[in-house]
């Protein structure tokens, strides 16, 4: 029994665990095919890290956090998580500038950690990116609204929001029988055409399960009552655009990012003079434990930068650009974090800023100072803001699946490149559409938390790759070393673990659950259909 076992682990192993090796991931850019275009440079990437960086963390969670979590401590909240994502800024950076491809910490664990961690972590990154897409589309819309609401224009109710009520039961037969269903007719279409009966079975059985799905979605369809109209425009016309291409998006996003720029400058030079130091005591009115809870809240402010690691085929100087672009942006928004925070808690009790008014803590400030023309300029920086977060997210989104598809472990579809605006267009236009209907239909709400959790998860294989990596391939070329190895990567992976730990067990469940789909998915289709499997015989 022992030795069945044994072997049988000894086989799973070989399959499960084997690692693209890092020569052929570089070596994969002298391929034959349409590719993507290197147009990007330094100032690109980092303008893209501003750009994913600052959002709906700032502009709308800081508020809350203060009042609910931290009080001013908010500011040791900031902190702490900021610490965290320069460790593992660091470790983005060194494997970015190593191995810099499209794929972020997907392509990274597979070169160090086996293929079955690389899937975990490529699914773990869509969810990231989906549900932090469509969360943020909600929070733009509900911007827009607040704005469209004080020139006297009201979305009518059913185009305002997501339904109260969504028939959960349909939606979740609609969207596994419907997976399956798809799954089983690509694993089964050629060896079908080719005249096996078999396969010609499995395949009229996966088209029963999508004519039940499609079903089942009507059923849900019919339930529908309301829908989130404005997320589901802006997640639309930013698909467009990435559709036509990185070097349009890449200009879109400056505008963005100066737009939000100049709106924190004004309100950090305009709150600066309204400080007062008495709001600042006491500091920590919910103790320590409310700075680790406050720090796991605006760790959202911190994401995107690791997205900007996806941009790396597009560079024309990946190994240099790449960790100027990751440590710079994540500097700079840190720092501006700091002081916007020290500001709000500074001019406003951070009881105030928990207030019906909490979704626009900036404006709110500026009001409480008396500078009401300031005011609706931060709520025009705050679309801005929000607006290139979305770009940075659904444009890693297809970059994350194009790579994984590249790499056989979903369907060839995804890696398609258009001939014409040289870009992933089917990854685009699938995933665009998933992350619309989400934000349109799905109350977003406690879902925000699944995006850092998923994201954190992300953060500690990469710091663990780069111990791994280190070991394997000690020889290997880095343009940029992680300083403080071992230590620096090793408190990257615990901080992120510390943070993954504050957030609550229902947000573990649903991650849990994502990830047991992943796998399900894994071992049906992307297992078999591997491009290094095959290759190397397995
Ligand atoms: N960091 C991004 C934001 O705050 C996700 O919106």
């Amino acid at each position: 029994m022992k030795t069945i076992l044994s072997t049988l682990w000894a086989g799973l192993s070989t399959t499960l665990f084997r690692t693209k090796p890092v020569d052929d991931l570089v070596s994969e850019d002298n391929s034959e095919g349409p590719k993507l275009n290197k147009v990007l440079t330094a100032w690109d990437v980092f303008t893209h890290g501003v750009a994913a960086i600052i959002g709906t963390g700032i502009f709308v969670l800081t508020g809350v956090a203060a009042a609910n979590h931290a009080g001013p401590g908010i500011i040791l909240s900031f902190v702490l998580s900021g610490l965290a994502c320069t460790f593992v800024s660091f470790a983005y950076s060194e494997l970015a500038s190593m191995i810099p491809k499209s794929g972020s910490a997907y392509t990274y664990a597979y070169a160090t950690m086996g293929e079955v961690v690389a899937w975990f972590i490529g699914w773990d990154l869509l969810l990231e990116y989906c549900v932090g897409a469509s969360a943020v589309a909600v929070g733009w819309s509900a911007y827009l609204q607040n704005i469209l609401k004080g020139l006297g224009i009201v979305l009518p109710g059913f185009l305002a929001h997501a339904p109260a009520d969504m028939p959960w039961k349909n939606v979740g037969l609609a969207a596994g029988l419907l997976t399956f269903g798809v799954i089983g007719l690509t694993v089964n279409w050629r060896a079908m055409l080719k005249g096996s009966k078999l396969h010609l079975l499995k395949a009229a059985g996966s088209a029963a399960l999508i004519a039940v799905g499609l079903w089942q979605a009507l059923i849900a369809a019919s339930f529908t009552t309301s829908i989130d109209i404005l997320a589901v425009a802006i997640i639309a016309f930013i698909n467009f655009w990435l559709i036509k291409g990185v070097k349009h998006t890449a200009r879109m996003t400056a505008v963005f990012v100066v737009i939000k720029l100049a709106v924190i400058a004004l309100f950090i030079a305009i709150g600066a003079w309204h400080v007062n130091p008495t709001n600042w005591v006491p500091f920590l009115p919910f103790g320590w434990t409310g700075v680790f809870t406050g720090a796991a809240v605006v760790f959202f402010a911190f994401i995107g930068f690791d997205a900007v690691s996806t941009l790396a085929e597009e560079c024309k100087n990946p190994k240099q650009d790449m960790p100027r672009g990751i440590i710079g942006s994540l500097i700079v928004c840190g720092i501006l974090y700091l002081a916007v925070s020290a500001i709000m808690t500074g001019v406003l009790s951070y009881k105030l800023l928990g207030g019906t008014e909490a979704a626009a803590p900036m404006a709110l400030v500026m009001n409480h100072i008396g500078a009401w023309w300031a005011s609706p300029l931060v709520s025009v920086g705050a679309i801005a803001g929000i607006t290139s977060v979305l770009i940075v997210l659904l444009f890693g989104q297809s970059r994350i699946m194009m790579s994984m598809s590249r790499d056989g472990l979903i369907s060839p579809i995804f890696s398609r490149i258009h001939p014409r605006f040289q870009t992933p267009v089917w990854a685009i236009v699938i995933w665009g559409v998933l992350a619309a209907l989400t934000a349109g239909l799905i109350p977003i709400g406690e879902l925000a938390e699944l995006t850092s959790i998923g994201t954190l998860a992300a953060f500690v294989l990469c710091c663990l790759g780069v111990i791994v990596l280190r070991r394997t391939e000690p020889d290997r070329e880095r343009k940029f070393r992680c300083p403080g190895y071992p230590f620096v990567p090793a408190a990257g992976a615990v901080l992120s673990l510390a943070l993954m730990a504050s957030l609550p067990w229902i947000t573990w469940i649903r991650f849990v659950i994502w990830l047991a789909i992943g796998m399900v998915i894994y071992f049906i289709y992307g297992r078999k259909h591997s491009t290094l499997a095959k290759k190397n015989g397995l």
